[in-house]
């Protein structure tokens, strides 16, 4: 009986410790009128310190800064992809050279931060030495480049020709591999532009391309922290990763849930782990049906403390069978009637109603007649191993309260 009251409880407990954890990752604010997602960060009270951007409080845009002084405009941020489109360096006046040619020999990305160029990117070179054509890269005249500087109208006529000529070719690859997902190099013995289309689709033409060069982040780590006043329970304030920077690095036995933003205890991934599992789930299935049972009794006989069967022709007609009793009243829409008031509280939560009404037509479908109408075993433990999550979630959350 004391299942359900603690399952309540402890789901509860869950959604307020998960409301109380998700504000304590701090978002960093907007930046003119784009959103600054965790992990990014924009300034060292929010976000995640090594996910840097740059807000430019002048013109509210955001920048991507790399290596040795270059910086490339954000154009859009997919938070849930993790990965922001960012616009490639303008064009030096009549040259077919960009900007962060001379500034920083390209775009170089710092192997210790967690951005990396993505395999979306179909990289165009530009202005290419002679020596290029035997690179592996694809510098024929029938590279894609080519089309990109005939037909995309991104490029005007006079810089097109000095872009691609027989002597200075240009080419094109597949961005993501390594090293090409840390660094563009562009210099005199090399090619002196680069132009990145996302997603390139040959078929399509040219002008439709999209120009844009995508770049990742990581999953983020544990939040970092200054003193061990900033970490929660289950963690410490520790050194870690190769910027030695100090996170709330979680306790053994646990591993960071970069989704809930806390830790979670370590699941055994063994067959072991999944006996547990099942067995929790059975045991918890019968818990409840001992505890509907239980409840129904309660319900049917008041506070008489008889022992009831679960089918007792003593009773009224319409409560002979105990199941029958309770199923139609969920037929009825009156579900609530069949539960302790206890358990609901005066003013039951909405996701409170929802738990107990899912568990109400979990357990009353394995009463139809019918077999093919009833769950499996696999089935029903699927749907409690919803609960069980829930369960273990719980554990955690009270041991870091
Ligand atoms: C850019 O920075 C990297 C790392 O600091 C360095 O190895 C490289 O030589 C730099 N390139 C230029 C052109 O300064
Ligand atoms: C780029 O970053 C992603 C996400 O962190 C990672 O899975 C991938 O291995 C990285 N690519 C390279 C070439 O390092
Ligand atoms: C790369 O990033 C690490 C970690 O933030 C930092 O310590 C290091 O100085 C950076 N390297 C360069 C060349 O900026």
């Amino acid at each position: 009986m004391s299942t359900i009251p603690l399952f309540l409880c402890s789901h509860i407990f869950f959604l307020l410790f998960l409301s109380l954890r998700c504000s304590s990752q701090k978002t960093c604010p907007n930046c003119g009128s784009i959103q600054v997602p965790y992990p990014l960060s924009t300034n060292p009270n929010c976000g995640d310190p090594d996910y840097s951007l740059r807000c430019d409080p002048g013109s509210q845009k955001i920048y991507f800064d790399s290596l040795n002084g270059s910086s490339y405009l954000v154009l859009s941020i997919m938070a849930a992809s993790q990965r922001m489109v960012v616009q490639p360096s303008a064009w030096l006046p009549d040259r077919c050279v960009t900007q962060d040619m001379l500034v920083s020999e390209g775009l170089w990305l710092n192997q210790s931060l967690p951005f990396n160029v993505t395999s979306s990117n179909t990289i165009f070179l530009f202005n290419c030495s002679p020596r290029l054509f035997v690179s592996p890269l694809n510098c024929t005249p029938s590279s894609l480049c080519h089309r990109y500087l005939e037909s995309s109208k991104q490029v005007d006529r006079k810089r097109a020709l000095q872009c691609a000529s027989a002597l200075d070719p240009c080419c094109t690859f597949v961005a993501g591999g390594m090293p090409s997902a840390y660094k563009i190099r562009l210099h005199s013995s090399g090619c002196r532009a680069f132009r990145s289309i996302l997603h390139l689709d040959p078929e399509k033409p040219a002008y439709q391309w999209e120009a844009g060069l995508e770049i990742q982040w990581a999953p983020p780590p544990e939040p970092a922290c200054k003193t061990q006043v900033d970490c929660s329970g289950a963690s410490k304030c520790l050194p870690a990763g190769i910027s030695g920077r100090l996170r709330c690095l979680c306790n053994k036995g646990h591993l960071w849930d970069h989704g809930l933003g806390t830790c979670l205890r370590k699941k055994k991934n063994t067959k072991a782990g999944l006996s547990l599992k099942v067995s929790i789930g059975v045991i918890s299935f019968f818990s409840l049906a001992v505890a509907i049972t239980a409840i129904t009794v309660r319900r049917s006989c008041r506070l008489s403390n008889l022992e009831k069967k679960a089918i007792d022709f003593s009773r009224d007609q319409d409560d002979v069978n105990l199941a029958t009793y309770v199923s139609q009243r969920v037929i009825n829409g009156a579900s609530m009637e069949v539960v302790d008031q206890r358990l609901l509280g005066k003013e039951p939560l909405g996701d409170t109603m929802t738990s107990i009404k899912l568990f109400l037509e979990l357990a009353l479908s394995c009463l139809r007649e019918k077999k093919g109408d009833r769950p499996g075993m696999k089935g029903v433990v699927q749907e409690l191993q919803c609960i069980i999550q829930i369960v273990d979630q719980e554990e955690v959350s009270i041991e870091t309260l």
